[in-house]
């Protein structure tokens, strides 16, 4: 049985960035709900992955030298680790991790063909397909099998988590490997970071929920990573229950019992959850509005997803915010969604007359700091809304 916890009212797609602005703009219901059996955190409305990811998708995962070296460090453990002879990444995105691998050993999904489509030039096979099992049947036909699948960010975007599995399971070889990598719910709740729900991310993982899905498919975690990246991520290893190469780790143990303790299992823990995301609404409102009528000049600095979760739950627009900068080409001179907020392409004289910098990429915090060291120089000053609303 599932139960709603949190309404974060009407939000558009959170990567549909328009370059005309309209009042207009397509916006579906966010609701979120917990499942009391498998423990799975999920969003109500299921936006069919056609509409969200086509070919001009614009988010780029080497866009940070966080993930970049996160990717690399990634890399090199895969090869110490498990050495695979052949390599598939489910959404490969614009090749941030495959591009650290031999060209003969990896293969890329991708269904965003804008993004397929750079990988492709360098050299790096990648299919512009949804990840599915018709797919996992026309690779085993031609690569036999693969014996390491990875995957991060992208299993919590497809709806279908069975279909997911079973195609994984469908093209995994005997004693293969399994990683992926998501945002952790545990962080998510601790850091009271509400900005991880959006149309695109359909599913919080934990591993209490991640175990109970695949357990149907005969796969088990064996190890596990927190990692930093996107606000506080899980890798998790995962292999078949017959593969006994592997002992499961005392992490995972340790992970299961922080969960736990924390209350992942319970719906009142959620429940208080959402009590803290209307006092962060609040407060953030507050914040910004305060420094408004002081006429200071509040700019957004990384146009996210999060970010527009942020703006649409709160209802922040262009009287507050000026404008947001961001690096990603495909952001550029756009509008953010739902909001009539322009994006400028980042340069370093940017934040020259800006007083305030509302932190979109908040996940990127120590990069952004040290990059705008001039600006913290001269007393500008970075706004977060993580964990709590607050000048930093
Ligand atoms: P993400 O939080 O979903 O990974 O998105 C990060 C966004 O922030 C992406 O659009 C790139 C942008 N960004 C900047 O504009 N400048 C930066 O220094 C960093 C680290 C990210």
């Amino acid at each position: 049985m599932k139960k709603q916890f949190l309404d974060l009212g009407y939000q558009p797609l959170a990567n549909e960035f328009l370059s005309k602005y309209t009042n207009k703009h397509k916006k579906y219901r966010l609701k979120i709900f917990f499942d009391y059996k498998s423990k799975l955190v999920s969003i109500s409305k299921k936006i069919p992955s056609k509409e969200m990811f086509t070919n001009k998708y614009p988010y780029r995962s080497s866009m940070s030298k966080t993930m970049q070296l996160s990717f690399l460090k990634l890399s090199k453990e895969i090869l110490k680790r498990f050495n695979p002879i052949l390599m598939l990444e489910i959404g490969s995105n614009d090749g941030a991790l495959i591009s650290n691998f031999n060209k003969k050993k990896v293969i890329g999904i991708e269904p965003c063909s804008n993004l397929a489509k750079i990988t492709n030039k360098k050299g790096f096979k990648t299919y512009d397909n949804y990840w599915e099992i018709n797919l996992a049947k026309k690779l085993k036909r031609k690569y036999k099998e693969i014996d390491l699948i990875y995957s991060a960010n992208t299993l919590t975007h497809i709806s279908d988590l069975k279909n997911v599995f079973k195609s994984i399971n469908h093209l995994l070889s005997t004693n293969g490997i399994l990683i992926i990598e998501d945002p952790s719910l545990l962080e998510c709740l601790k850091k009271n970071s509400y900005d991880q729900f959006y149309n695109e991310h359909i599913y919080l993982f934990s591993v209490l929920s991640v175990k109970n899905i695949i357990k149907e498919f005969g796969f088990e975690i064996f190890d596990l990573k927190n990692l930093n990246t996107h606000g506080g991520s899980i890798r998790y290893y995962i292999k078949r229950k017959s593969n006994k190469k592997f002992k499961i780790s005392e992490r995972v143990k340790q992970q299961i019992k922080k969960e736990l303790k924390f209350g992942l299992d319970k719906f009142s823990t959620y429940h208080k959850f959402s009590i803290n995301v209307k006092k962060s609404k609040n407060k953030l409102i507050g914040l910004l509005s305060r420094l408004k009528s002081r006429n200071k000049k509040i700019i957004g600095y990384g146009a996210t997803a999060k970010a527009v979760t942020v703006l649409n739950y709160c209802n922040i627009d262009n009287s507050i915010i000026d404008f947001f900068t961001d690096t990603t080409p495909d952001k550029i001179n756009k509008y953010m969604p739902g909001k009539k907020i322009k994006i400028y392409k980042y340069n370093k004289n940017i934040l020259n007359k800006v007083d305030f910098a509302f932190l979109g990429a908040w996940n990127f915090k120590y990069e952004i700091k040290k990059k705008e060291k001039r600006f913290l120089d001269r007393g500008g000053k970075f706004i977060t809304h993580i964990p709590i609303p607050k000048i930093i």
